[in-house]
């Protein structure tokens, strides 16, 4: 995520990502699930401000910031595009700036402002970046130097994917390969990758998926995908991805369908839905290509289309 002090306010970028790999390792007695999934940042953004206040009440004003965004695609309903913004006291930002205050024993509060470009219920996992950006500016606007351990262990109880955003933001590479919950991260430095993102209309909820998830007898490895990603040649990437969310997701939204057929017929490097969906992506030959392939998919009206790249969060910060 990209930090930048003005004065007392920090703003902070905090970028989407993709599943690039899923499997499902086994069940645990806490109801969550075992899981190896290989995660990527991408250059699409959220925008976050602290601003520390001298009163303790912690107040979040969140807006969609789609604009430019809507009129580029010429969407006369872009809601059934985005999904839902939930309530202040549930929205991931508040709790985990709340948890924050409370732990770390804060006498002061905090206005945050969130404009939001990432669709939620999508598997992009806009929500959990949110969080992690949340906690580092917060972190910083109110001078406390906790570690990003120290972060990463109080997010983990909000959601999986926090602890992502922010070893991911930390590290730098935005790209890391997460197992237990998902929180437990390794990250790695690999090649860069242009992408198309697409959100068709009609977000899922990510316990409904899991709900209906099966867990494999002999799981994927992500080995070939990782020496392809360690590689230098973007179109050694496996043609086909694992995501084992993907069945279940398919049987709640056909439009996922939809999504593989079309960019089968665009001959993408690989294609794959991102999550618990119903977020999907395609991995290009290149940024012109990336281009070439979002119009098509935009031309076909399949819902909100992204062309994206693998995002180094260190070096957006320098
Ligand atoms: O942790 P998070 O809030 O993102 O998880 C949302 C839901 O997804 C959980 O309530 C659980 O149903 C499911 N989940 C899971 N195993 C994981 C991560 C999430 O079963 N490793």
């Amino acid at each position: 995520m990209l930090l930048q002090r003005l004065a007392s306010k920090v703003s902070v970028l905090a970028p989407a990502k993709i599943n690039l790999f899923l499997e499902l390792l086994g069940k645990r007695p806490d109801g969550f699930h075992e899981l190896e999934t290989v995660m990527i940042a991408v250059s699409l953004f959220d925008r976050l401000e602290v601003t520390p206040q001298d009163e303790p009440t912690i107040e979040l004003d969140c807006a969609w910031e789609i604009g430019q965004m809507a009129q580029a695609n010429q969407w006369d309903d872009p809601a059934q595009f985005l999904g839902d913004l939930p309530p202040m006291e549930s929205n991931l930002v508040y709790r985990a700036v709340k948890l924050l205050q409370s732990e770390e024993s804060v006498p002061r509060g905090a206005k945050i402002v969130l404009r939001k470009r990432i669709p939620s219920a999508s598997g992009f996992g806009g929500a959990s970046s949110d969080a992690a950006a949340a906690l580092v500016a917060a972190n910083q606007a109110w001078g406390l130097g906790c570690s990003i351990e120290r972060l990463s262990d109080l997010a983990a109880a909000l959601g999986s994917d926090i602890p992502f955003f922010l070893h991911a933001g930390q590290l730098g590479s935005g790209q890391a390969i997460a197992t237990g919950r998902g929180e437990k991260i390794e990250a790695f430095e690999g090649k860069r990758l242009d992408l198309v993102l697409i959100r068709p209309a009609g977000g899922l909820s990510t316990p409904e998926v899991f709900r209906r998830c099966q867990i494999p007898h002999s799981p994927e490895s992500a080995e070939g995908l990782m020496s392809a990603l360690r590689s230098d040649r973007q179109t050694s990437i496996p043609r086909k991805l694992t995501n084992r969310l993907s069945s279940p997701a398919r049987e709640l939204s056909p439009r996922i369908d939809r999504l593989a057929t079309l960019c089968e017929q665009l001959d993408v490097v690989a294609h794959q839905m991102s999550g618990s969906g119903s977020g999907y992506f395609a991995i290009c030959r290149n940024r012109p290509h990336a281009l070439q392939v979002a119009a098509r998919l935009r031309a076909a009206n399949v819902g909100m289309v992204f062309a994206v790249t693998t995002c180094g969060i260190r070096a957006l910060r320098n």
